[in-house]
């Protein structure tokens, strides 16, 4: 398949509609054997059409205007799919391209053909098994609305219903590298419309998803008034250039979720150390403010490096590795940074259309079933064990509900294996420490592995497994893992002890209470952990 694409856009290779358009070609190319060229209007000699009708009369079908479009004809002749890629301009097309369009009258016959509405010419070549495909983004917040007069045009120049279109609004965001992996998603959509245009024709749902706002229009008109660097109009002053930190930090701001306000304003105070410039942002119920003098006392301060923030935005660096590499400092509240995309992620498509939210693990159904063993086990074996038994056969049915993990399988399988062996008459002097030594080991050998024990379940009050790729996250999991691990590595010792000499009671107690400060110790080193390491001072 022979496809020729015309990049109508002035900006040539660095189009938005482009970006689109060679998303469309590689969806087309993984169906398909494709032949494509590219031709970039901006780069070839067309000049305007004269009107002198030559192409009709004296020398029929070829202009007298000697220039690429002669070359421009041809190719589109032994296109099989050409495909228009063009920015939208005043409601129609960049006049390149409206020369390129008025240049090929020579394809048609002067002749009028009936039956049309409004009056046509004739095709003077068979065009019937060609295909046509319009790209174009445009600036305005939607599309919808916006193309009208293109269409009114293409539906004349290439016949109703003859050409299939994907018209996106808010095309600017496809050069900001900030916003990728939004816009990504949407380049997905646009790859599968490719897809199913090679192999017949683009679905409906393809097109319902195309058709989607890529942002919200507030989120999005925030952004592109933030966009342009320069400072609101105002009467008194000349209008100026904003400081780079300034037009970045209100960026940023654009994107706040006021859905996310918790009933207390929260100011996060930027401070760009490399340009000795501090932002503050007031992200309140209605919506988020930019200061830039009068600051109020901060929530949280960042202190960093401008060009390290703006490559952490641009997905160059990774926030968390970042701050791992203490190439930024937190003070204040460390919560905002733990939750920064609820407040001022950009919110993926997948969030905006609520998709099925994924399942949460659940540490109890992991500890249940061992906590027979330890409590009534230590008096009453067999119960203890049935108990253990009951439970790990039942856990599985809570899995309709919860997210499973390794553990909860182990666990079950262990304390039935356990279970038994204390109905069959096993000493529980000897079971229940044996007990507390597999379950120690159990969180002791993840400690070395990639994803510590704790991580599994604390995920969840993190933003999901997105965290499992936050090193710091994993780091204070390590730390907790291990100080569990060991707590339970050691509790055979004195378990042993006071089963030997019977002191059941005193056992009891303490095999509570370790467990209930370590757990207190937790909650504290959780927040308080992630927070120091990320208040000390920048390299
Ligand atoms: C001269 C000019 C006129 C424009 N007219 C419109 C318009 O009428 N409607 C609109 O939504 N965007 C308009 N835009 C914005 C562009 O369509 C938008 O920036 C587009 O994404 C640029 O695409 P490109 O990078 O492929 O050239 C205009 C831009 C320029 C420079």
């Amino acid at each position: 398949m022979n496809v020729l694409i015309i990049n109508g856009s002035p900006k040539g290779t660095k189009s938005n509609s482009l970006k689109l358009t060679e998303a469309f070609l590689q969806g087309m190319k993984e169906t398909s054997t494709v032949q494509s060229e590219t031709l970039t209007v901006s780069k070839l000699d067309i000049k305007p059409c004269i009107g002198c009708f030559h192409c009709w009369k004296e020398t029929p079908g070829k202009c007298c205007i000697s220039d690429d479009m002669t070359v421009v004809i041809e190719k589109i002749l032994s296109a099989d799919v050409l495909i228009y890629s063009f920015p939208l301009y005043y409601f129609g097309f960049p006049s390149p391209l409206k020369a390129l369009i008025d240049r090929q009258l020579p394809m048609v016959l002067p002749f009028m053909k009936s039956g049309s509405h409004s009056g046509a010419h004739p095709s003077r070549y068979d065009m019937s098994d060609k295909r046509y495909v319009l790209i174009s983004t445009c600036g305005f917040y939607t599309a919808e609305g916006n193309y009208d007069s293109i269409d009114a045009q293409f539906s004349r120049h290439l016949g109703e219903g003859s050409y299939e279109s994907i018209y996106c609004g808010q095309g600017e965001l496809f050069s900001v590298p900030e916003l990728k992996n939004r816009t990504e998603e949407y380049l997905e959509y646009v790859r599968a419309a490719g897809r199913e245009f090679a192999a017949g024709s683009i679905t409906k749902e393809t097109r319902s998803l195309l058709s989607q706002l890529i942002f919200p229009r507030d989120v999005f008109e925030r952004m592109a008034d933030a966009s342009w660097g320069i400072e609101p109009p105002d009467q008194n002053r000349v209008q100026e250039k904003s400081h780079p930190a300034i037009t970045f930090t209100r960026q940023m701001a654009a994107l706040y979720q006021k859905d996310s306000w918790n009933g207390k304003d929260l100011i996060l105070e930027m401070h760009y150390t490399d340009e000795d410039k501090t932002v503050q942002l007031i992200m309140g119920k209605d919506g988020c403010k930019v200061l830039t003098q009068d600051f109020q006392p901060f929530t949280t301060r960042i202190s960093t490096p401008l060009s390290v923030w703006m490559s952490i935005a641009k997905g160059e660096i990774d926030g968390q590795t970042a701050l791992m590499k203490h190439l930024y400092q937190v003070d204040g509240d460390f919560q905002l940074m733990l939750h920064w995309d609820d407040y001022l992620g950009s919110p993926s498509k997948h969030d905006i259309q609520q998709v099925v939210p994924e399942k949460k693990s659940n540490m109890t159904l992991m500890l249940l079933p061992w906590f027979p063993l330890w409590f009534i086990g230590i008096t009453q074996p067999v119960l203890g064990g049935i108990l253990s038994i009951l439970i790990s056969s039942t856990i599985p049915v809570f899995f309709f509900r919860y997210q499973p993990t390794v553990f909860e399988v182990f666990s079950g399988f262990t304390t039935a294996f356990l279970g038994v062996l204390a109905i069959s008459g096993f000493s529980p002097v000897v079971l229940v420490p044996v007990s507390y030594l597999i379950f120690g080991l159990m969180w002791s050998v993840t400690v070395f592995l990639e994803i510590p024990l704790t991580a599994y379940y604390s995920m969840k009050e993190y933003g999901g497994k997105t965290a499992l790729k936050n090193p710091l996250f994993i780091k204070t999991n390590r730390i907790l893992t291990a100080c569990w691990g060991i707590l339970y590595l050691v509790t055979p010792l004195w378990t042993y002890l006071f089963l030997f000499s019977d002191h059941k009671v005193p056992l009891s107690i303490i095999n509570t209470a370790l467990p209930f400060l370590l757990g207190c110790f937790t909650k504290w080193f959780q927040k308080w952990y992630p927070a120091h390491y990320a208040a000390s001072k920048i390299h």
